[in-house]
């Protein structure tokens, strides 16, 4: 059985994780997607409202499972026996630190980082930008899946 994590914040999912999540379900056998905790970091929602949009927007894919980690990635990696990561690149701003990571994890317990191209109409989104515009009063309905727009100007307001 070959299985992937997708690890990530996930503050909140935006299409371009959906992206990236449905073109792994199509590569591999079980795709789990990982809400990582992240104590140093505030969040816009709590890791269990993550998982509960997460689980929402992905019930179309079989093959998905959601799970949440506090620690290094590769401890879940290990403790779960999933041997891949996969992630999405978005530019070429993306790589350096991608890179890193990969190479540390891969160091750490020999667990081998795969990155996908984001498709290009997604190559400006990120969480953090979503969140800003939702802020704001920006229109996000591109972005993001309708029950997450939903979520978002329930917690931040706007359009
Ligand atoms: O969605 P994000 O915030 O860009 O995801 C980054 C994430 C959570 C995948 C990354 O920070 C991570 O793997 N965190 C877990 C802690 C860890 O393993 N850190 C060492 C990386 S070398």
């Amino acid at each position: 059985m070959r299985r992937v994590v997708c690890p990530g914040s996930f503050d909140p999912i935006t299409n371009g994780h959906l992206d990236i999540i449905a073109r792994a379900c199509s590569l591999f056998d079980e795709v789990v997607i990982a809400v990582l905790v992240n104590q140093t970091k505030s969040s816009l929602f709590t890791v269990e409202e993550r998982i509960e949009m997460i689980k929402e927007v992905t019930t179309r894919y079989t093959n998905v499972k959601v799970d949440s980690w506090s620690g290094l990635l590769v401890d879940y990696c290990r403790t779960n026996k999933i041997p891949t990561i996969v992630k999405g690149l978005r530019a070429v701003s993306d790589f350096d630190y991608e890179l890193q990571m990969s190479q540390v994890n891969l160091q750490l317990q020999g667990v081998e980082t795969l990155f996908m191209s984001t498709a290009p109409s997604h190559s400006f989104l990120s969480s953090s930008l979503v969140k800003e515009l939702a802020h704001y009063g920006g229109d996000v309905s591109t972005m993001v899946p309708a029950s997450i727009n939903a979520a978002l100007k329930l917690r931040v307001g706007g359009k």
